[in-house]
């Protein structure tokens, strides 16, 4: 084991397979649909990528929003909008792609700054929730795995930055934190 995990969370298998599913599903939901995938930078790359190939409909744009509120392990509270939309969602049926959800403040937060755009609709898909650390009522219509009270990293998720590149999700040692 590296020294930075205390174990591995998910393989890529587990990963790979639970993705399928929810493009599956996601699939079927959106095909009469104009679907527009808006990935929440940075740690929702790696999911993003391979959930869209997983969704086979032609009406399916991509754009991002860059949100930052973590430093370390401990969200910061206040969320800043680094990069928002710019086109325009009125005709758009958006489905919010997010890496985790915690304590539920960045997706809530996010969430408004989309609906005050006008999309068709709005609906979220998350590849990992911590039930246990919600503080807001905030909930995934697609949702890969329930996660326990634990820092995770990899599959696009990071500590400080690093352990993005890693193809698997561990969770952090608590030495490191
Ligand atoms: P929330 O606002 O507390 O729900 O936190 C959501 C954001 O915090 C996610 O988009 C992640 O970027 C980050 N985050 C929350 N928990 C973890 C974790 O265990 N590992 C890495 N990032 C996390
Ligand atoms: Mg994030």
């Amino acid at each position: 084991m590296m020294d930075f995990l205390e174990d591995v969370f998910l393989t890529q298998n587990d990963i790979s397979d639970r993705v399928k599913s929810l493009g599956k599903e996601i699939t079927n939901d959106y095909k009469d649909k104009n679907l527009l995938l808006v990935s929440i930078l940075k740690g929702s790359i790696l999911f993003l990528s391979d959930l869209m190939r997983e969704i086979k409909i032609n009406n399916c744009e991509v754009d991002f929003m860059c949100v930052s509120s973590y430093v370390g392990t401990k969200s910061g509270g206040t969320i800043k909008v680094l990069k928002d939309l710019n086109t325009d969602i009125s005709n758009s049926d958006v489905l919010i792609v997010e890496d985790i959800i915690e304590s539920g403040y960045t997706l809530n937060y996010v969430s408004k700054i989309i609906n005050d755009k006008n999309p068709k609709s709005l609906k979220i898909c998350a590849l990992l929730d911590k039930p246990e650390c919600h503080k807001l009522d905030v909930k995934a219509d697609y949702r890969g795995f329930e996660v326990p009270n634990k820092f995770v990293i990899g599959y696009g998720m990071d500590y400080n930055e690093k352990y993005r590149n890693l193809p698997f999700i561990g969770i952090l040692n608590r030495r490191y934190i």
